[in-house]
């Protein structure tokens, strides 16, 4: 098979991933070798992101070597030397939609014959993905993985001198990597990574699998990049990590969130947030610690998955649903106008009638203001894929659809509850399905449109609510003279 290839070629092994061996403390810097800075003259490229915020942080950091090495980016596929779509393995349908785009960006290699396709992320790490790509997409030139985005510079060169496909996956992580560049979306909200990978091996996900052991980084890296932020005019970061609250545990000195974030907020930038939180790891410490500091905003993302013991176990998910009712109430005890969202699943396997109630009943007692909601998606490789799946199709579409009719009135009680009040608003751009409106989002991460003039895009200002939506909020610019 190896010989049909160029120089690299390495496909992923799930089983390999699985395994959690020695933790890696190593750190290593990033370097562009100068022979190739001026790879990207004149040329341009194209990436497509399809994942959670760790996928859209690598995106940038695509962005940013692909800057480095004097590419210019590009919206229009007609018009891109290189395409790459960073991809989610999260569900099916998340799949579907990347081989479904393959399929329509192939006809841009007819008009442009020297156009380089790349698959890169979260599917590259399965198994299956790699040999549909190599038996059913032949024209896809570069394969690469969540562990070797820093390689990102050689398979380019590989690729467009020598011509030769790429396909290289590493299964294990390696070291991580700092001062990789970044061409970050926005000038005044930043994601920073704390940690890459899980541990927790929830049974229906696949994120252990294509992200690899957990491993924090440096406390001092961290604040440092939030130090570097602040003095180019950054205003909010959001700390990213599969399951934030373990932050620190394999660190050499061991290290704690909650001491994490009170470094962070020393930095003094304006807003600080954090995702994803694990309920089984949040402690007091660091609930604490979001109270008192002023710049840690007052929302916390805490996914729930569902609200029944049973499904809970099968889920792998070590928590009850009484804890984590009860963690809660600690929350707001500290901070009575919290805002909380939620992630959910209808339909694991052997969900009941009475165990899906019991999720219904646990959204109306969380009293969450929001919450991603999704039908189990069973992930080859995963323990879940293998429980046996009695509940119909209907029946799970039957359940989101009642499920997020609850959901939905908990964003509406969210908004709410600011009608008539002043709220500062970090403003993000032009309102997405109205260009005379600005918009952006509330401490409490709400969204709010309002009328206003662009310079005050990056800014912090004051807004008064009018009226309040179950999507979003529109209020008027305040001005207290
Ligand atoms: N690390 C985070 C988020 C992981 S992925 C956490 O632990 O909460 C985001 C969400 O996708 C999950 O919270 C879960 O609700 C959903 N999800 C993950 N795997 C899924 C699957 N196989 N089918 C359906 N939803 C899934
Ligand atoms: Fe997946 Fe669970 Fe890890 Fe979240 S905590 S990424 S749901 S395994
Ligand atoms: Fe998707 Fe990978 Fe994120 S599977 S949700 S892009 S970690």
């Amino acid at each position: 098979m190896k010989k049909d290839y160029g120089k690299y070629f390495r496909r992923p092994s799930q089983q390999a991933a699985r395994k959690r061996v020695n933790p890696s403390t190593e750190t290593i810097d990033f370097d562009v070798n100068p022979n190739i800075e001026n790879l990207g003259n004149g040329k341009y490229y194209m990436i497509q992101t399809y994942g959670c915020q760790g996928n859209e942080a690598d995106s940038e950091t695509m962005h940013g070597i692909f800057r480095a090495l004097g590419f210019t980016s590009t919206d229009d596929a007609q018009s891109a030397d290189v395409i790459i779509l960073n991809t989610c393995a999260i569900r099916e349908n998340a799949e579907n939609r990347v081989f479904g785009e393959l399929g329509r960006l192939k006809q841009y290699k007819k008009t442009n014959p020297n156009l380089l396709l790349g698959v890169a992320g979260c599917m590259p790490q399965e198994e299956h993905v790699v040999d549909t790509l190599l038996e059913k997409y032949p024209y896809v030139d570069l394969i690469f993985g969540t562990h070797n985005i820093h390689q990102l510079p050689a398979y380019i060169e590989t690729a467009m001198l020598a011509k030769e496909r790429v396909i290289e996956v590493y299964s294990e992580e390696g070291a991580i990597i700092e001062n990789l560049p970044k061409a970050r979306v926005y000038s005044h909200k930043a994601f920073v990574n704390i940690m890459y990978g899980c541990d927790e091996f929830c049974t229906y996900c696949v994120v252990p699998y294509t992200r690899g052991k957990e491993r924090s980084r440096a406390k001092v890296h961290i604040v440092e990049e939030v130090r570097q932020l602040v003095k180019e005019g950054y205003k909010e970061v959001t700390l990213l990590g599969q399951n934030v609250n373990a932050y620190g545990q394999d660190l050499p000195d061991v290290e704690t969130f909650a001491a994490l974030l009170d470094a962070v907020a020393d930095t003094n930038i304006a807003r600080i947030r954090f995702t994803t939180s694990h309920p089984r790891d949040f402690d007091q410490a660091t609930i604490d610690v979001i109270a008192k500091r002023d710049n840690i905003m007052p929302h916390i993302h805490l996914p729930v998955q569902s609200g029944n013991n049973d499904v809970l176990k099968k889920m792998n998910r070590k928590y009850t649903r009484e804890s984590y009712l009860s963690l809660i109430e600690m929350m707001r005890k500290s901070m009575p106008d919290l805002s909380l969202t939620t992630d959910l699943i209808v339909g694991f396997p052997k969900e009941t009638d009475t165990a899906f109630e019991d999720t219904l009943t646990l959204v109306e007692a969380a009293q969450f203001e929001g919450a991603f909601t999704f039908i189990f998606s069973a992930r080859e490789g995963t323990p879940a894929a293998r429980y046996e799946d009695t509940v119909s199709h209907e029946a799970k579409r039957d359940r989101l659809k009642r499920l997020n009719k609850v959901v939905n009135t908990g964003y509406l009680r969210g908004h709410k509850r600011f009608e008539g009040q002043v709220v500062k608003v970090l403003v993000d751009g032009e309102s997405k399905n109205d260009s005379s409106m600005l918009s952006g989002y509330t401490e409490h991460h709400k969204l709010v449109n309002f009328k206003g003039a662009h310079d005050l895009i990056g800014k912090i200002v004051p807004v008064f609510i009018e009226e309040a939506k179950t999507w979003s909020m529109r209020g008027v610019l305040y001005e207290n003279t």
